[in-house]
């Protein structure tokens, strides 16, 4: 791995993988090409390390000719493909630019690389590789004694989005099973972290708290994720790049999974330590209309890469919400500047103020 395009490396997991390859590999160059959309930002990769083995493109992933001018001009020998629309709620308001994103510029991008390492043969084949990162919403909803997911689950997506993600996934499967594109998939949970864009529910509610905003809520609130520190991830992300087979799936997970009230709640008390209010923030909880066709359980069988690759999560979830209010806390620039985009604040009203319901 000498010649990294990250795509969507603006983005929340994205700028947090940037800088971590940077930090651990002094081998790499990183060429990051993202369309800086309403969840990616320049704020995102401020101080990064080793800024002179660092590139930013700004640009679209369904622009073939860009992506091959790229792979050609840096001789990309790795892709590691993060660039997505990434919010359920927002698929479910308007599912057409994940469509666009997910299923067209994985395609994009797919194409692009085998045209550049098969068809040119640009570069020895055992030195290229395309990573791409899903997630364990693809396999659809457990109840609640259901086995966890594993990476034989049959797919069973549930939301437009968890469904462009699917269709990306069979994408890139499909290259490595009919062309032997060298592909890795990983299939990840819920993270959350510095960097988050407030849309999701830990940083939002983090935020509210902060404001003393209502926090809400949807439905009754147990609905299980199976948490990540972002860190966790982008650690297990290298070693699949490094160590992981081609051809090969693997399932990353937190061994987290608390109800999303717990989660809540837990953000709330660690607030009331760093960041009284005059009261308890718990009291600002509120139930508000469940999202449609709300997965009920994540669960993740995280059993295969800890196996093949020795990866566990290190972050125990206490010490990552921490670490995460800590990190929001120390960066009042990165929350204001996103508090000031007329697109979020309008998202906030779109999605929240027709889901409004007393507790
Ligand atoms: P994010 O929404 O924070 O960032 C996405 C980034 O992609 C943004 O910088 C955006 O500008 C960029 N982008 C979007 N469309 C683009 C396009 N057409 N061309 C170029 N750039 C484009 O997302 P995230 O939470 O960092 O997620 C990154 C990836 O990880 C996604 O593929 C997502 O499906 C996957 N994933 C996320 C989670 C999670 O909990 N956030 C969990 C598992 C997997
Ligand atoms: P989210 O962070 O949007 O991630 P995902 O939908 O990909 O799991 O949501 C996490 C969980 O929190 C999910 O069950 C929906 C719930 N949620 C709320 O209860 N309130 C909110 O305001 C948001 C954004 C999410």
């Amino acid at each position: 791995m000498k010649n990294v395009l990250v795509t969507g490396g603006a983005g929340f997991i994205g700028s947090n993988f940037v800088r971590y390859l940077l930090e651990v590999d002094p081998q790499v160059q990183i060429v990051n090409l993202d369309a800086l959309t309403y969840a990616g930002s320049l704020e995102n990769l401020k101080d990064l390390p080793h800024l002179e083995r660092y590139t930013f493109v700004q640009g679209d992933i369904c622009n073939g000719d860009l992506v091959r001018d790229l792979l050609r001009q840096y001789q990309i020998d790795t892709i590691v493909h993060f660039a997505a629309e990434s919010h359920v709620d927002r698929s479910i308001l308007s599912p057409e630019p994940f469509i666009q994103a997910n299923v067209i510029g994985t395609f994009t991008l797919l194409e692009a690389a085998r045209q550049y390492w098969l068809v040119e043969k640009a570069l020895p084949i055992e030195q290229v590789r395309f990573h791409h990162v899903s997630t364990d919403e693809v396999y659809g909803t457990l109840g609640p004694d259901d086995p966890a997911f594993s990476e034989t689950t049959p797919y069973a997506p549930n939301s437009p989005y968890a469904a462009s993600k699917a269709s990306s996934d069979h994408l890139a499967r499909s290259y490595n099973h009919t062309y032997q594109l060298p592909v890795t998939i990983s299939n990840c949970s819920n993270n959350y972290g510095p960097r988050q864009f407030p849309e999701k529910l830990i940083p939002l509610i983090i935020l509210n708290a902060l404001t003393g905003k209502p926090l809400p809520v949807y439905g009754d609130g147990q609905q299980i994720r199976d948490w990540l520190f972002v860190t966790d991830h982008c650690e297990a992300i290298h070693l699949i790049l490094t160590q992981g087979t081609s051809g090969e799936t693997y399932n990353i997970g937190g061994n987290n999974q608390p109800a999303n009230l717990t989660i809540v709640e837990t953000v709330c008390d660690l607030l009331d330590e760093m960041q009284p209010l005059t009261a308890p923030h718990r009291n600002l909880i509120k139930f508000v209309t469940d999202r449609p066709g709300h997965d009920r359980r994540y669960a993740m069988n995280i059993s295969k890469i800890e196996r093949e690759l020795g990866w566990r999560p290190r972050y125990a979830l206490t010490d990552g919400l921490f670490a995460t209010v800590q990190w929001i806390l120390a960066n009042p620039d990165w929350v204001a500047a996103i508090q000031k985009q007329r697109e979020y604040q309008s998202w906030l009203t779109k999605n929240y103020e027709t889901r409004e319901k007393s507790s």
